[in-house]
Formats: C-alpha cells, sequence, structure tokens
C-alpha cells in the first residue's frame, strides 16, 4: 500500500490523515490522542527521519520555517512550498510587495517600522482602520476597527516588540475594504493549478459575527452564493498572475495556495495568501472529494497536476467547539461526554465525523479538553441544509463544562 506522512498535530491534520487514509496508509507526526483513537497512527518521530512515497505539512510555522526545503533536500515528494513561497503568508509586507509586481488587486496600504511615520500614514487613512504584524502571529496579528485611537494604540502595541516580538515589529496599515469573504485554496505544482471548491470560515468568537477574532469558529464548502462569473474573476484576476510572478520570481511552488479574498463593489480583492491549507476549511472540503485525494496531493507534489478540477459531491458544514475561555485563555481539562473510545460520537449521526483539534485522554480514560478549539465537527450531505443538520445534530451530542460554540454557522445560506 501506499504510504504517506501527514506532519501537524490539529483538527485539520487529523481531517487530512482520514481523508488520505481512503487511498493510502497514513502516519501523522506528531497527531493527537483523536486522531489516535480514529485508528489512524500518530508517532513522535521527526518526519525527517520518516519514510513514506508523500509528505504533507500542516501548519504555517513549519512551512515558513523551510520544513519542505529540509524533505526535498532528502529526495522527498512533499505537498508544501519551500520558505520562498511561503514568504506569501510569513510576511505581509512582501506579500504586499509581491501583489504589487504582479499586477494582483488588493488594498492600497503602507509598511513600516518606525512609529511617527506609520501614526502619520494612519491619520491619513479612513476607517475602518485595518492594522497587521508583518510576521505570522497565530490568526492574531490583525486589526479592523472604526476606532482611530484603537488603531493608533495598536500601532504603537506592535511597533513596541511587545505584542509579537520581532514578528511585530514591522506593521502594514491597509484600505479598509468591504464586502462578504471566501477561501479559495488552489493546488500548484509550479505550474499548473487546480481549485479545489470555495468555501467560507467564521472567524470571529460568536453569533452575528460579534466578538473577537479566533482561529476560527466553523466553516462550510461549497460557497454557492460566488457566481461562476466572480468564480472567473478570481482566477483570472488573482490566482493566475500570483502563479506568473511566482514563476517569474523562480519560486517552484507545489502546494496548496489559499486566498483570503474580498468580494468588493470592485471586484474580488486579495486579503492574504496562506501557503497551506486552512483550518477549519480543510474540515469541510476534503469529505467532498472521495477517495482522490491521496493521487491528487501526490500529482502536486511530483509536479504533474492535470486539471480539470475534480469532481466535489455534495456539501459539508464543521462546528467547532472550543474549550472555556477561548480565545484568550482556553481552560484545559474539562471532561467531555458524547465520545466513544474511537473518539466519534457514541451514538452515531449519520454523515458526521468528529475531527480533533485539542483533547487529550484524563486520568478515567475519557477525553478531556486540552485547550483553544477542541473538536471539528462535519457534517456532509447533499445539501447546505442537510449538511448543517447533522453537523449541529453531532455537536448537540458532545459536551463539557464551558464548551463555546456558535449556533449560526451556514445559517443564512442552507
Ligand atoms: P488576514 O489575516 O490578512 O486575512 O486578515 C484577517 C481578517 O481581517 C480577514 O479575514 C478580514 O476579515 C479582515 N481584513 C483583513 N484585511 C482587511 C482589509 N483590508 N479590509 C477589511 N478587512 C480586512
Ligand atoms: N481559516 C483561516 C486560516 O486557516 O488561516
Amino acid at each position: 500500500m501506499r504510504r504517506c506522512v501527514v506532519i501537524g498535530s490539529g483538527a485539520r491534520e487529523h481531517a487530512l490523515a482520514w481523508a488520505l487514509a481512503k487511498g493510502a496508509d497514513v502516519v501523522v507526526t506528531p497527531g493527537n490522542p483523536g486522531i489516535a483513537a480514529h485508528g489512524i497512527t500518530c508517532v513522535d518521530t521527526p518526519s525527517t527521519e520518516l519514510d513514506a512515497e508523500l509528505f504533507v505539512i500542516g501548519p504555517d510555522q513549519q512551512v515558513v520555517d523551510g520544513l519542505a526545503d529540509a524533505l526535498r533536500a532528502q529526495g522527498k515528494t512533499v505537498v508544501g512550498p519551500g520558505a520562498d513561497g511561503a514568504r506569501l503568508e510569513g510576511s505581509k509586507a512582501y506579500l504586499k510587495e509581491f501583489l504589487a509586481s504582479a499586477n494582483v488587486p488588493t488594498a492600497a496600504y503602507g509598511v513600516f517600522d518606525d512609529e511617527g511615520e506609520a501614526l502619520a500614514f494612519l491619520a491619513t487613512m479612513t476607517p475602518p482602520y485595518v492594522i497587521k504584524t508583518d510576521g505570522l502571529a497565530a490568526g492574531k496579528g490583525v486589526l479592523v476597527t472604526r476606532d482611530f485611537d484603537e488603531a493608533s494604540s495598536d500601532v504603537r502595541e506592535k511597533l513596541s516588540g511587545r505584542v509579537f516580538g520581532g514578528a511585530g515589529q514591522t506593521v502594514v496599515i491597509e484600505e479598509g475594504l468591504d464586502g462578504p469573504e471566501c477561501s479559495l485554496m488552489v493546488l500548484c505544482d509550479g505550474t499548473n493549478v487546480v481549485a479545489l471548491v470555495p468555501s467560507q470560515d467564521f472567524k470571529r468568537l460568536s453569533d452575528g459575527d460579534a466578538g473577537v477574532n479566533t482561529g476560527g469558529m466553523g466553516a462550510y464548502a461549497p460557497m454557492t452564493s460566488l457566481s461562476p462569473f466572480e468564480f472567473d474573476e478570481i482566477m483570472e484576476r488573482i490566482i493566475a498572475p500570483t502563479v506568473r510572478e511566482l514563476k517569474r520570481r523562480d519560486i517552484d511552488y507545489r502546494g496548496v495556495l489559499y486566498a483570503g479574498i474580498m468580494l468588493t463593489s470592485g471586484g474580488p480583492k486579495i486579503l492574504e495568501y496562506n501557503a497551506r491549507f486552512g483550518d477549519p476549511e480543510t474540515e469541510v472540503l476534503v469529505p467532498l472529494y472521495g477517495d482522490s485525494l491521496f493521487d491528487l496531493l501526490l500529482q502536486v507534489g511530483e509536479g504533474r497536476l492535470e486539471g480539470p478540477s475534480p469532481a466535489a459531491t455534495g456539501a459539508a458544514v464543521t462546528v467547532i467547539l472550543a474549550s472555556h475561555g477561548y480565545p484568550q485563555s482556553p481552560r484545559k481539562g474539562d471532561v467531555i461526554s458524547g465520545l466513544g473510545a474511537d473518539g466519534q460520537l457514541e451514538y452515531k449521526v449519520e454523515g458526521v465525523t468528529v475531527f480533533h483539534a485539542g483533547t487529550a485522554i484524563g486520568a478515567d480514560g475519557h477525553f478531556v479538553t486540552a485547550g483553544g478549539r477542541a473538536v471539528a465537527v462535519t457534517g456532509v450531505g447533499e445539501t447546505l441544509a442537510l449538511a448543517r443538520r447533522r453537523a449541529y445534530e453531532g455537536a448537540a451530542l458532545i459536551t463539557f463544562e464551558g464548551r463555546v460554540m456558535r449556533s449560526d454557522i451556514a445559517l443564512s445560506v442552507a
């Protein structure tokens, strides 16, 4: 049987491993207890010491740190760009310079490491103000606010290096854009691209998009409100020039290019690129591709990706269950009820899979929360309405003290 290594330890990696296991033998490093309970092998061995036909890197930090380069130097086949391609995610200042030279539509901006200059530029902007930390900041480096004083303090805080250390000491100040957001992940083998179905994630903590930004509280796919015209516009005006620019810079980008897009009245504009699979978007995407994921990702790694886009079937909705106090100070150790020894629903709901993000096995053998997002509950069905009903039916069966969950994931579209 073909063998594949997935690198990472969250619900995204659980979903990837679960989907890849339909076409290959999968090992996850380091994985987590919920993945292991699901019958997928987890090992502590570093990926550079493992052998497999294919390596898939989940977390942003490892992609940015050049893990793909280290693995390729050993002759391995990898899904994940090298450190050069990952700069699209790793530095917002680099991203903006890249987009400008590729002529890709994005918000107007300035890059600063001097406080006086940054504040002077901010004063020329109109609300909403958008302040971004240059480097990786675990999804917490972006402030969008209408309050000028809050924006100014954020610039000072970030530039002081107190919040994000070195990653924060350069800021990007952007024009505030408005419109619905879309997550579009494309697979790229360095030359060819194949788009996966568009999805939407829910970044804010509470219903109605209230509360603070989080790593993501849920997602759904496909994003049916994205018209074929808008999709083509994104491919032609954003993705195609990006891939041309990567080539022009001699960057052999083999991996997932994840575009965070805002559909403004002036057309689609790119907010960010990620150099990896999205989380929680992966939890809604992979169930739609049946058993084709391994072959598809192998084509990416080997640089022989062929169109057309693979067929996706049905719809999926993911609901995140997070620990008490998430995201500021998540509590650990709350006993989770409703899960069996395999980490899946004790009382099965058709079409539901539980992907573990942050769980541990407690003293009495039950799953407990291990901080942050605990599990992602994905429901699939022929329609978004059915997928949504199943996801929430499954989520209702998993309870723990202080559980944080949004009740409106995909509500307006299902
Ligand atoms: P990013 O990590 O750059 O995608 O930013 C995180 C979130 O901040 C995005 O999903 C948007 O909701 C919001 N955001 C980022 N850039 C802008 C912008 N220029 N205008 C309005 N909102 C933005
Ligand atoms: N869902 C947002 C991300 O993966 O960065």
